[in-house]
């Protein structure tokens, strides 16, 4: 273990057995009626006292626990972000864009970056992602989109990418992406949300961050050792502001940073600072003996990914949702489930860590016999999809703010414009986005996607075939 300023500020405060006349009204835990297990963790749940920094303004722990950050992922500056990566999603295009920008956005990204488009009031320009048939998932946008986009879209303001994806597939092609919107003076924003261990070892794939990104969010509580919520935003270009970004990160967190938070965001930036080559050949070693196991279980078939923190999970013939459901019933909780397989994020062990990949096993192999009991059911799906590659929005942000919204029959949406997302899972990429004109084409995609039994997240009322769109057409 190395050096964790906030961490070792909060243990000396603890050791002085401090008195509490001040925020939080549990007092340090003594007032709460939670189990004591709570109990243990709120006594450490402390505010913005003397000798613990101000987190906005930091000049003491916090700025050198934050130095230490952006020296471990190697940017210009880094923050300790209290509200996800949501929260450094909005600031990164808050920082970048304002109202009618053009912005070249990857079409599926997070909701947290089509909010911050929303809330902007840019104009954005989205990019297609491609389509992976191993994991058969929607991945990046590939370098001849971005050409296409850059000529059509040449004074656009920024790109935003979202790169690993959930699955962990990497985009062979991320650093020409980059250097392409460099070479038109555009910064590339990147949602690494699910990349922060991607620094630790070269085991792992490249960060964005690694390859020029200029300003890159990471979900710590997502692969790393940190709590939910807990994330980092890193800056490292001219490109990108990073008073703005702090400024923006002023206005938009919380004014009550939770130390337990950031406790552990000071911890998890050691946790990878520290992993050595060992803890990496450690790591590497327990995942393949674990991934060697799973493939000598009847009908259970491993996908790999080239970030081996995941691993895909698939029964012929059953569909993800039912793999999962049965391993619940073990007590063996995925990430996600989907129509074709579960998602495992596997610890970040180190040499230390002994993780119950053993038993596990066992109680997978059994999920899988318990399975195949059942009848047969997954249905074939056809994944393509032919969306344009280039799209924009039929009307502006501003535009939409100012008409209300109603429920449609689908049959009567044609022409209309959505007045919320609908995304068909797979392939997971909008079919409509809000501001988008329904069209014919989409609507037939969407009976199809329907058909084949996908999971359509988003804003709708498809079990009454109803669509929301706006009230009056906007000419
Ligand atoms: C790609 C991506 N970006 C951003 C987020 C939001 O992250 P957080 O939960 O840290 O706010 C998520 C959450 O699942 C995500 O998958």
């Amino acid at each position: 273990m190395g050096k964790r300023p906030i961490v070792e500020r909060m243990v000396q405060f603890y050791e002085k057995k401090p008195v509490s006349f001040h925020v939080p009204g549990h007092k340090h835990g003594l007032l709460t009626e939670l189990p004591r297990a709570f109990r243990d963790v709120m006594r450490f749940d402390y505010t913005e006292l003397s000798g613990l920094d101000d987190y906005h303004h930091p000049e003491d722990v916090i700025e050198e626990a934050q130095v230490m950050l952006a020296n471990a992922y190697g940017a210009d500056q880094s923050f300790f972000l209290v509200n996800g990566s949501t929260v450094g999603n909005l600031a990164m295009v808050y920082a970048t864009c304002t109202e009618g920008d053009l912005v070249l956005v990857q079409r599926n990204a997070h909701k947290s970056i089509f909010h911050a488009l929303q809330l902007v009031g840019a104009n954005p320009v989205f990019l297609t992602p491609e389509w992976d048939g191993k994991t058969e998932t929607a991945t990046h946008i590939s370098k001849d989109t971005l050409k296409n986009a850059l000529n059509m879209y040449p004074g656009a303001k920024a790109l935003i990418l979202t790169h690993p994806t959930y699955y962990g597939v990497i985009n062979p092609f991320m650093k020409e992406i980059i250097e392409l919107a460099h070479a038109s003076n555009m910064p590339v924003l990147v949602d690494e949300a699910h990349g922060a261990h991607f620094s630790a070892n070269e085991t792992f794939p490249a960060s964005s961050l690694d390859i020029g990104a200029d300003a890159v969010v990471q979900s710590a509580h997502k692969t790393l050792p940190a709590l939910t919520m807990g994330s980092y935003l890193h800056i490292q270009s001219n490109r990108v502001s990073s008073k703005k970004v702090n400024a923006y990160l002023r206005m938009l967190q919380t004014s009550s940073p939770s130390y337990l938070l950031l406790a552990s965001l000071d911890d998890a930036r050691d946790y990878i600072e520290t992993f050595s080559k060992e803890d990496a050949n450690y790591f590497i070693r327990t995942r393949e003996q674990f991934v060697n196991g799973l493939n000598l279980i009847k009908n259970l078939s491993i996908v790999e990914v080239e970030d081996p923190l995941k691993l895909l999970l698939r029964v012929n013939g059953y569909s993800g949702f039912e793999l999962q459901k049965k391993l619940e019933e073990q007590g063996v909780y995925g990430e996600l489930a989907d129509m074709t397989q579960v998602l495992f994020i596997l610890p970040l062990v180190k040499r230390k860590h002994t993780f119950p990949f053993a038993d596990i096993r066992v109680r997978i192999k059994l999920a899988v016999e318990q399975l195949m009991k059942q009848p047969k059911s997954k249905i074939q799906i056809d994944y393509t999809h032919d969306l344009e590659a280039i799209s924009r929005l039929a009307t502006s942000y501003k535009e939409m703010d100012e008409h209300d919204s109603e429920w449609i029959l689908y049959s009567k949406a044609v022409g209309r414009i959505s007045a919320g997302m609908v995304i068909p899972y797979p392939p997971g990429i909008p079919l409509f986005i809000r501001g988008e004109k329904i069209t014919t084409n989409k609507l037939e995609m969407l009976a199809d996607y329907l058909a084949s039994g996908a999971t359509i997240q988003g804003e709708h009322d498809l079990s009454r075939k109803q669509l929301l769109v706006l009230k009056e057409e906007i000419k």
